[in-house]
């Protein structure tokens, strides 16, 4: 079913500070694509089958933009560690057995049921540096009709024997028989994938610079996350003034490029995202988890630099994007009270805006329902929060967010394919 009519309370994003709202609207889907939300169905759509949703809500899909699917299984352990020692003494072990294809298979089997039947419907995904193990992930996410960029990640340097690649030539070569892998799938793509600097040597981001040129895939890596990360930086790259200068040296900051966190940046670091376009995925619960702090969403936002919502899962403990925008509202109000007043806490239309258009960009035209991007949607039913107050439609998107779970997904559509 690509061509159809849905009919209900529809919201989307008209612009990061502004939620377009349309009482017992239409939302009109043809080849999988938006035609825009109208109050009175124009008659040349009146022949389309309509599915009539009643007094539910029909918002587009959510977007993660930073999930790390092998680390699913161990969500919420090991959340008394900073990042490098959570890195080693869960991430790791844990990514290691991911050499096992049938162990990936089984592992990966949850996490892709699992973001089916949530919120998300377009996905930026770590996988492991293991080849098969990935293309296991990257084939269940094609086959479920969820979208989403998977990535084998690339660590030839700085990480345990067990959980390192012999060398940057097997690195890359493994990256392009990936790549190859993957020609013919329509929802997923390959995205070039250094897990972060330390853990790459500059070969492997020389050789991987080259891929990005000759292939035009996007990348994803994370950002000046955590302070003793970036001192490590530091001391690994004395020829670079930041950290975001080392990604920038090889390529990886455009408007094709995602790097998560993005906590302590420097005016120096601001200007690169912004003046190349690059996207930062926010991740608000893993940055908490991981002590690692809170980024200055707000600021970035202002500046016009693209920012979407990731969960990180597992530096996150949760696949909600409803729950990344909660965390991130409350943590922009922490970082207005106690380090700097000079930009607003963020609203709810700002975090909407972040879980689907803002985030959906990367892919193109897509999470809004604005005509001409692609047909992500969600149907929310809100009658089981009860209540005896009578809220406005925008009062009931916020308590969704707020309130909500996956019980109050009726249906889910991506790019006008109905995947429940
Ligand atoms: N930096 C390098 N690897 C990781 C990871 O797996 N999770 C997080 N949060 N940060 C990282
Ligand atoms: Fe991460």
């Amino acid at each position: 079913m690509m061509d159809f009519v849905l009919r209900g309370n529809i919201i989307y994003s008209e612009d990061k500070d502004r939620l377009s709202v349309t009482e017992n609207g239409y939302a009109v889907c043809v080849g999988g694509v938006s035609k825009g939300v109208f109050e009175t169905l124009p008659e040349e759509y009146a022949g389309l089958e309509t599915v009539d949703c009643g007094g539910k809500l029909i918002v587009p899909g959510f977007v993660d933009l930073h999930v790390h699917a092998p680390q699913y299984g161990f969500r919420s352990v090991g959340m008394d560690c900073e990042l490098l020692e959570w890195l080693n003494r869960h991430a790791f072990p844990e990514e290691s057995k991911f050499s096992d294809a049938g162990y990936a298979a089984a592992a990966y089997k949850i996490f892709v049921d699992d973001l089916v039947s949530g919120f998300t419907s377009r996905a930026c995904v770590f996988g492991t540096l293991h080849r098969e193990a990935t293309a296991v992930l990257a084939g269940l996410i094609e086959k479920s009709g969820l979208k989403a960029m998977v990535g084998k990640v690339n660590m030839d340097r700085n990480s345990p024997d067990y959980l390192r690649e012999k060398s940057w030539r097997e690195s890359l070569s493994r990256t392009e028989e990936y790549i190859d892998e993957l020609k013919g799938f329509k929802n997923v793509r390959p995205i070039i994938t250094p897990r972060f600097v330390p853990s790459c040597t500059d070969e492997l981001m020389e050789g991987l610079k080259g891929i990005i040129e000759k292939t035009g895939l996007p990348v994803q890596s994370h950002l000046s996350e955590n302070p003793e990360e970036i001192a490590w930086v530091k001391e690994l790259c004395p020829d670079c003034p930041t950290y975001g200068d080392v990604y920038d040296k090889y390529g990886m900051l455009s408007a094709s490029s995602i790097m998560a966190h993005c906590v302590h940046l420097t005016e120096r670091e601001i200007m690169l995202l912004k003046d190349r376009g690059a996207f930062v995925a926010h991740c608000p619960e893993s940055n908490m988890n991981l002590a690692s702090g809170i980024a200055p969403v707000s600021r970035l936002l202002h500046e016009g630099i693209n920012v979407g919502l990731g969960s990180d899962i597992a530096g996150g403990t949760t696949l909600s994007i409803p729950a990344a925008m909660t965390l991130a509202v409350q943590n922009s109000k922490i970082y207005w009270r106690y380090i700097d007043n000079k930009y607003p806490p963020l609203r709810l239309e700002n975090v909407f805006y972040l879980a689907t258009e803002g985030g959906g960009k990367f892919f193109g035209k897509a999470g809004s329902l604005k005509n001409g991007y692609e047909f992500d949607a969600l149907v929310l039913d809100d009658s089981n929060i009860k209540t005896t107050v009578d809220f406005s439609v925008r009062e009931r998107l916020e308590r969704l967010i707020y309130l909500g779970g996956r019980s109050n997904i009726v249906s889910k559509y991506v790019s006008g394919v109905k995947i429940f």
